[in-house]
């Protein structure tokens, strides 16, 4: 059986599966239910004084959506979308500190954590909600410079606004810092392209891991009303944001080789396989629990399990960003990579007729031949569409000699084609070319 413990930011976790901080971590009850179904750490809903942050929870709203853009019924399948609106921890920080060290207790009695989760309204609430976690006993806090919903709310100055900013990140970040012993993780926002420079401002002010990463923003219509879903903007999620999840797990262990928690996009092992592999050892699962329930936890780590042993993986360290250790650094080392072509197997091929693989290659590669699909390697570009779309599986690929490559004259515009210097002109006009050269 595999070893599924790990070490993340100098605390052991009994697996890679905690709560991520939404309304499963929002009572004391439900936390309690997380601790039993096995979790191997919960993060508490955030932490706030922001009384707008508050309200909003007491306002919730969900869409849940199918992949038509209707509202489930029923069954939740892996391509849902979660379009919602949620705020802070609507009961006070007074109100939970009893609870805070009673739980605590009580999950590490059960091999588990509790970890905090903090979103000030000010610098120094932002400090106080903090020690306050650690002073309760918990091991670990998330600053949420993630959530969506601050941005849309006058005269509130958090969550993703933060988490945009490496200046301002940063100056959070260290003051938190300055203030607890325990480890601060980043909890960053995808809502913005500068992702990595916050991760290493937040890492130089002492931030010993990130979560990558919070929700989107999005906007959903109702197409038979025209209206707007739920009144207007609202945080967004789903499997389908994990691919643009992972590339931000993926850019942060490569350039920062920082400690990473990933976030947004897991329904199941495999989900939490990817995350692994890319470089996030420690996992958050959220809405998933959200729509089947905490049952569904002991799904999830015994999947996990049995991908491990089932795949020769002995602990977490193994898989930990396999994938991203893998991938090219660039396109120039893509280029370098030997060129490849496809061929088809006439006897695998049940239907020459059929020809959805000449009608997917755009390359000129495949031609109908006297019954058979011809390939024509000096066309080939490799791109292997046609291996997904022959419903056969009568492709395979093969390494192009030198001479089928595409020739060295090949990028050279042809002469005569447009006049040299003719589009010189429109460009001039202010617009400044001094960053490229030739
Ligand atoms: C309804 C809802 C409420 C959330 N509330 C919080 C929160 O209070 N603090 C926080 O850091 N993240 C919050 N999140 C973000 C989740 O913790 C998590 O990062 C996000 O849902 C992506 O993970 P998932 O794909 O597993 O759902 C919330 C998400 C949802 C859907």
């Amino acid at each position: 059986m595999a070893d599924l413990s790990l070490d993340f930011c100098g605390v052991k976790f009994k697996h890679p599966i905690v709560i991520a901080s939404l309304e499963t971590t929002n009572s004391p009850e439900v936390i309690r239910e997380c601790v039993d179904a096995g979790a191997a750490g919960m993060i508490i809903k955030t932490l706030t004084d922001i009384e707008d942050m508050a309200r909003l929870t007491q306002n919730s709203k969900y869409a849940i959506l199918n992949e038509k853009n209707e509202l489930i019924r029923g069954k939740v399948n892996k391509n849902f979308v979660f379009y919602s609106r949620s705020g802070y921890s609507s009961t006070s920080l007074r109100e939970w500190i009893p609870h805070l060290i009673e739980l605590n207790k009580y999950a590490q009695g059960q091999g588990s954590h509790l970890i905090g989760s903090a979103g000030g309204k000010t610098v120094q609430s932002w400090v106080d909600i903090c020690r306050t976690i650690e002073d309760c006993g918990l091991p670990m806090v998330e600053l949420n410079f993630g959530c969506p919903h601050p941005a849309m709310m006058p005269g509130v100055h958090g969550g993703s606004m933060i988490g945009q900013d490496p200046e301002v990140a940063a100056e959070v970040t260290a003051r938190v810092c300055e203030a607890v012993k325990i480890p601060v993780v980043i909890k960053l926002t995808p809502d913005q392209s500068r992702l990595v420079d916050v991760a290493r401002a937040v890492r130089d002010a002492g931030a010993a891991g990130v979560t990558a990463t919070n929700r989107y923003t999005g906007f959903s219509v109702d197409i038979e009303t025209g209206l707007p879903r739920l009144g207007g903007p609202a945080g967004i999620g789903g499997v389908w944001a994990k691919a643009l999840s992972l590339r931000w797990v993926h850019r942060i262990y490569n350039e920062l080789g920082m400690p990473i928690t990933g976030s947004n996009g897991i329904y199941d092992h495999r989900d939490i396989v990817e995350f692994i592999m890319t470089g996030a050892p420690l996992v958050q699962v959220g809405s998933v629990l959200m729509l089947k329930g905490i049952k569904y936890l002991p799904h999830m780590i015994t999947g996990l399990n049995d991908f491990m042993d089932s795949h020769g993986y002995p602990d977490v360290a193994s898989m930990t960003g396999i994938a991203s250790r893998a991938a090219v650094k660039d396109y120039a080392e893509q280029f370098r990579k030997p060129r490849m072509h496809s061929e088809i197997a006439a006897d695998a091929c049940k239907n020459p007729s059929c020809t959805i693989c000449i009608q997917t290659c755009f390359y000129d590669a495949l031609a109908q031949g006297d019954g058979s699909v011809e390939s024509i390697h000096a066309n080939c570009i490799g791109c292997e569409m046609c291996t997904q779309t022959c419903p056969f599986d009568a492709t395979a690929m093969f390494t192009t000699s030198e001479e089928h490559r595409a020739s060295k004259t090949f990028f050279q515009i042809a002469d005569g084609v447009f006049e040299h210097g003719k589009f010189d002109k429109p460009f001039d006009r202010g617009i400044k070319l001094s960053k490229v050269k030739g």
